[in-house]
C-alpha cells in the first residue's frame, strides 16, 4: 500500500493555531511511514469562494480535488462554542454530498477543556457519515493546556502524545489503495464482485 494519500484539513482562525500544530506532528508521523501527505489549512482559502460555494475558484477547486484524490482525511478543528469551527463546516459544505465515500477520515479536536470532548462525537461524526465515509476512526481530543509552548514541537514518540500516536496508527491500519473500496458508503456505489476463483 505504498501509494496511500493522506490529507489533512485544518479549521482554525489561529495564525499560530494549536489544531494545525498538531496534525503537522501527525503528518510527520505518517511521512515517517511513505505515505503521500499533504495539509489544508482552510483560512488560506480565499473566504469569499469558500463561503459562495464557488467550485470554480482556484482555491476552493484545488481543495475539491485534493479531497477526491485522498485515501483519507485528517479533519482537525477547535473547538469554538460547543461545537466545530464555522470554518470547518463552510469547507464541508462546498464538498459534494458524498464526497467522503470510500474514504477513512481521522477526527480531531482542541479545546479549552474537557467539557466539550464529544462534539466530535456527537456533532462531527454524524456530518462524516451523511457524507457517505467509509470509516470514521476514534477521534482524538487534546486539551489547550496540554500542548508544549509555541515554537516547540510536537513528537508522537514523546510519552505525554501516545493516545494521538495510537489513534494515529488505527488510522493508517485502516487505510486502503484497493479501488474497490472507493465507493464504500456512497449509496450508488457499485463494488466490483471479487472472482473468487
Ligand atoms: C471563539 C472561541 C470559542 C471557543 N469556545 C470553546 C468552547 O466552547 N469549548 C472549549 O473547550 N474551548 C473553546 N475555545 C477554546 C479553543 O477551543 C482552544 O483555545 C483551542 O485550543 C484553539 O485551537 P487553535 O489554536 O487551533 O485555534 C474557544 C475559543 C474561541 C476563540
Amino acid at each position: 500500500m505504498s501509494n496511500r494519500k493522506v490529507l489533512a484539513i485544518s479549521a482554525s482562525l489561529s495564525a499560530t493555531s494549536k489544531t494545525a500544530r498538531m496534525v503537522e506532528a501527525v503528518l510527520e508521523e505518517l511521512r515517517g511511514q511513505k505515505i503521500d501527505t499533504e495539509h489544508v489549512v482552510l483560512r488560506h482559502l480565499d473566504p469569499g469562494a469558500l463561503l459562495s460555494a464557488d467550485a470554480q475558484a482556484p482555491s476552493v477547486a484545488s481543495f475539491l480535488e485534493k479531497v477526491a484524490a485522498a485515501h483519507g482525511l485528517i479533519i482537525a478543528t477547535p473547538i469554538y462554542k460547543a461545537s466545530f469551527s464555522g470554518l470547518l463546516k463552510a469547507g464541508l459544505d462546498v464538498l459534494p454530498q458524498f464526497a467522503l465515500a470510500g474514504k477513512v477520515v481521522l477526527p480531531l479536536g482542541t479545546g479549552g477543556s474537557l467539557a466539550h470532548v464529544l462534539a466530535l462525537d456527537y456533532g462531527l461524526r454524524p456530518v462524516f457519515q451523511s457524507m457517505g465515509a467509509r470509516h470514521v476512526v476514534q477521534s482524538h481530543y487534546v486539551c489547550e493546556s496540554d500542548f508544549p509552548k509555541t515554537g516547540e514541537m510536537i513528537s508522537l514518540l514523546d510519552p505525554l502524545w501516545a493516545a494521538l500516536r495510537h489513534a494515529c496508527e488505527n488510522f493508517v491500519y485502516s487505510l486502503t489503495d484497493d479501488e474497490r473500496a472507493a465507493m464504500l458508503g456512497h449509496p450508488r456505489g457499485v463494488v466490483p464482485r471479487v472472482n473468487s476463483q
